[in-house]
């Protein structure tokens, strides 16, 4: 990968940190995501799905709600973005199987670029082996249920798509299919989520220096004792992306900002598919709202990483900015929050569902329920870093969401 970007940069000068970030992730060959499971214990960070069962039961139970407040449309497309290890759509699934409308009405469309990762979706969701070297798939938490297993209706038939690259039957019967983007998710009643895809979009990151804006760049280190083979630089003049970026905020007072276009495209592709074909979305992120500056780092082995130290081992991320989504939308659609992940998931009920849980779980199980809700919940931990966003289509004014106020 340090090969690739020097080679790159010495041919077409200095790459901005967006473009550094996309190679390092998601380039074909060696890109971070693309070959390799990096979640869990064994691997760089542990998401909330992975981390508590209860996570996915309460989203999809926020969804059934949601389904319902639109007058339970027959066909529901469900379409997660970045699914990791397809944790939270099995969790989801396991929950819709349990409600009789809403199981016959869904379809599972996963939005990924890997396809080491969407393997592993594959093999969780069917519930059958995609090949036989990988073996690590099946590391995570055990899943308890407080009730028994309700049996399964026939699967409507495949999701039929030219785009998708991928496809198969749940466990549960439900058909799934990959794309690589979400302009190839057919159109149609859709309830989006998104759980920490969005801060693995590319940043660009801007400076003032001397009154000017500036961009940050990715360069070769060509001193002598570098530490790395690869150094921040700032760019002599204000870029064309530097340019068009900033223009949406003329008065920004922060020296240091960082704006993801990509990440713009895609919540106003969401928005528009709400407005136009009806369904809802949930976004949730660490993020913030427009008031932090340098949040761009890596982690590898659950442990801060220098970014640029040996592209393509370590997960680079940067904060969700959500004043940005949510100017780029709120014409089109709804929006509500962010609110913290400890409101939502108490909002939502977790602490009733801990309890249904603890009945039947010892042991290990029940010491895992426990510090999962605790980490997930406690504002020192998950609870208050991580955000909740909805969008909402705009003939729902005056209505407000479960989960984004107290229950009653
Ligand atoms: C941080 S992981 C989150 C995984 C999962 N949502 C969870 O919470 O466990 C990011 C996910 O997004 C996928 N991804 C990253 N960039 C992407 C892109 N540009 N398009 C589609 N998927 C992407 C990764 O392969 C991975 O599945």
């Amino acid at each position: 990968m340090v090969k690739q970007l020097k080679a790159r940069i010495r041919l077409s000068g200095p790459l901005s940190v967006a473009d550094y970030m996309k190679e390092v992730l998601t380039n074909p060959t060696s890109g971070y995501y693309m070959h390799q499971d990096v979640f869990g214990t064994k691997g760089d960070f542990i998401t909330s799905p992975e981390i508590s069962q209860m996570f996915g039961e309460l989203i999809a139970i926020w969804c059934v709600n949601e389904w319902m407040q639109c007058g339970s449309p027959s066909s529901l497309q469900v379409v997660e973005l970045g699914p990791g290890r397809g944790t939270l759509a099995d969790d989801m699934l396991r929950v819709f199987a349990k409600f009789e409308g809403i199981r016959d009405a869904v379809s599972l469309h996963m939005v990924e670029v890997s396809p080491k990762l969407s393997e592993m979706q594959q093999e969780k969701l069917s519930g059958i082996p995609v090949s036989p070297h990988n073996t690590d798939a099946k590391e995570g938490r055990p899943s308890v249920t407080s009730e028994n297993q309700s049996s399964m209706t026939d699967a409507e038939a495949m999701a039929s798509s030219d785009s998708h690259y991928r496809n198969c039957q749940s466990k549960h019967g439900v058909p799934v299919s990959w794309y690589r983007g979400l302009q190839d998710v057919p159109r149609g009643f859709s309830f989006f989520v998104a759980h920490e895809f969005f801060d693995a979009l590319p940043v660009h990151k801007f400076q003032k220096r001397d009154g000017h804006w500036r961009e940050v760049m990715v360069d070769v280190d060509y001193s002598p004792n570098a530490e790395h083979h690869l150094r921040f630089v700032l760019s002599q003049q204000s870029t064309t992306t530097g340019k068009l970026l900033l223009q949406i905020n003329p008065n920004e007072l922060r020296e240091h900002v960082e704006q993801s276009p990509d990440s713009g495209v895609v919540v106003q592709e969401l928005a528009t598919r709400i407005a136009s074909d009806g369904g809802f979305a949930l976004i949730a992120d660490y993020g913030h709202s427009g008031e932090k500056t340098d949040t761009f780092r890596a982690f590898r082995d659950h442990k801060l990483h220098d970014p640029l130290c040996e592209p393509g081992t370590a997960d680079i991320t940067a904060d969700v900015d959500f004043s940005y989504l949510k100017s780029l939308v709120s014409d089109k659609v709804i929006c509500y929050g962010p609110i913290s992940q400890q409101s939502f998931l108490n909002n939502m009920g977790i602490q009733v569902r801990l309890q249904m849980l603890m009945k039947t779980a010892h042991g290990e199980q029940l010491e895992q329920l426990m510090s999962g809700y605790d980490m997930l919940t406690n504002p020192s931990k998950m609870g208050e870093r991580f955000k909740f966003l909805s969008l909402l289509q705009s003939n729902r004014k005056n209505y407000e969401p479960a989960g984004f106020v107290p229950p009653m």
